[in-house]
């Protein structure tokens, strides 16, 4: 699919000061500060490394977490696995755009790199974040923006996971800089394209998890992309079941009123959805009950019980399982069930199992079930696993993606403007 931003493909790195704005944010253990998830460095590595053997001058923006977490540190040992994994010095700077930071920067020689402190240290990078359409010109006011971009030639945007953020660091360059899109935010939005709209039919969606609230227009927005057919579970399935007036008991009930803001309207736009893309919408016709910790199958007829739905049933199991072999893509984002509970793991085992086994280009989103695949083993078995979690739901759902505004919009002002494209 043509792209209407830039990439590091169209310009030129030896010597360039280049600003590359990364998501590092990582689980890291409160108590001994010590970083317990390292995937988003080692996708990153690979922009970091092209960088440097390129001649760039690379400065680092990441965050770590948010004011308030006990894990919001700082970013130095972020900076030293960063330094094994691409195996070149990088250094670290406790400023983010003071005199000591600056001087850092401008003593960057080609192949060099530095990482600056948490840029959610201060505090303009948590509070400048109102999103505008594609007007990013308050962000680019921020301190960090108006000391840093002077020094700089270039900003290379990689940070597919806060994509979705309206920050200064994330899109306060694009009005000062040419603005280009990194490796992993590249592949990020290949793999998620071909995946929702050009990649070899059937292309399948499978479409679960708790977080109900996001997934009906994840759902409209599959299909209006190109998917051909949803399947559903988790407590998406339930919200479904519901909008499609069947009384799924008191306890699944009660779970989606607790646990989705404005629920009625979620199932309201269920219904409609289903009224119109009823055939491509797949529910289950069988589920499993939790009976305080025994699996119960039942078949959906058998609703409404005082036990809870925490998975798909067999049948319906075994029906996904055979679509999933006849997939040509799939996009796979959310558990079918309470996975975490060994009785009610099975439909989402299996379910996930046949997506690591098929022949189908296979795309894993939503930290949820990155998590899920990388439990159960099965995360060798497909194409790509999303970095984001947040931003992966975001764009799935075809919300606004500030961070991709800002790239079309820097390509226009800098890019269409300067050459007269
Ligand atoms: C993430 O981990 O989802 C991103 O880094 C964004 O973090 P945020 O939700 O704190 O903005």
């Amino acid at each position: 699919m043509p792209r209407d931003f830039l990439t590091l493909d169209d310009v030129e790195l030896q010597d360039r000061l280049v600003l590359l704005r990364v998501d590092l944010n990582s689980s890291v253990d409160p108590l001994t500060r010590r970083l317990m998830d390292d995937t988003r460095l080692r996708r990153h590595a690979e922009t970091v490394r092209e960088l440097a053997e390129k001649g760039a001058r690379t400065v680092l923006l990441a965050h770590q977490s948010r004011p308030g977490n006990d894990d919001f540190v700082s970013l130095v040992r972020h900076a030293r696995r960063m330094q094994q994994l691409v195996q070149r010095r990088v250094r670290f700077t406790e400023g983010i755009f003071g005199r000591s930071a600056r001087q850092a920067i401008r003593r960057l020689k080609a192949g060099e790199l530095l990482m600056l402190e948490n840029i959610r240290f201060n505090a303009e990078e948590v509070l400048l974040k109102r999103y505008n359409g594609s007007d990013f010109r308050v962000q680019a006011t921020a301190h960090l923006v108006q000391r840093l971009a002077p020094l700089a030639d270039l900003f290379v945007n990689d940070a597919f996971a806060a994509a979705h953020r309206c920050q200064p660091s994330l899109v306060g360059f694009a009005e000062m800089l040419p603005t280009v899109a990194g490796r992993v935010m590249e592949r990020e939005l290949a793999s998620l394209d071909r995946a929702l709209s050009s990649g070899k039919s059937p292309r399948l969606a499978l479409l679960g998890g708790s977080k109900a609230e996001d997934s009906v227009a994840m759902a409209r927005h599959f299909l209006a992309s190109g998917i051909d057919t949803v399947l559903t579970g988790g407590v998406v399935a339930n919200v479904f079941l519901l909008a499609a007036g069947i009384d799924i008991g008191e306890p699944s009930r009660a779970f989606i009123a607790q646990r989705i803001p404005d629920w009625e309207s979620v199932v309201g736009d269920a219904s409609a959805l289903l009224e119109a893309e009823g055939d491509r919408l797949v529910l289950p016709q069988d589920v499993a009950l939790d009976d305080g910790g025994t699996r119960r199958g039942v078949p959906v007829s058998a609703l409404p019980t005082p036990h809870p739905v925490h998975d798909i049933g067999l049948d319906t199991m075994v029906g996904y399982i055979a679509r999933l072999r006849a997939a040509g893509t799939i996009i796979a984002n959310g558990p079918m069930g309470l996975f975490e509970a060994p009785a009610l793991a099975t439909g989402t085992r299996e379910v996930f199992r046949a997506v690591a086994e098929s022949e189908a280009y296979s795309v894993v989103g939503g930290g949820e079930t990155s998590m899920a695949f990388a439990r159960l083993g099965l995360a060798d078995g497909v194409n790509h696993i999303s970095t984001g979690g947040g931003s992966c739901i975001a764009y799935l759902a075809g919300r606004p993606m500030p961070v991709l505004d800002a790239l079309r919009r820097s390509r226009e002002l800098f890019i269409v403007g300067a050459y007269g494209e």
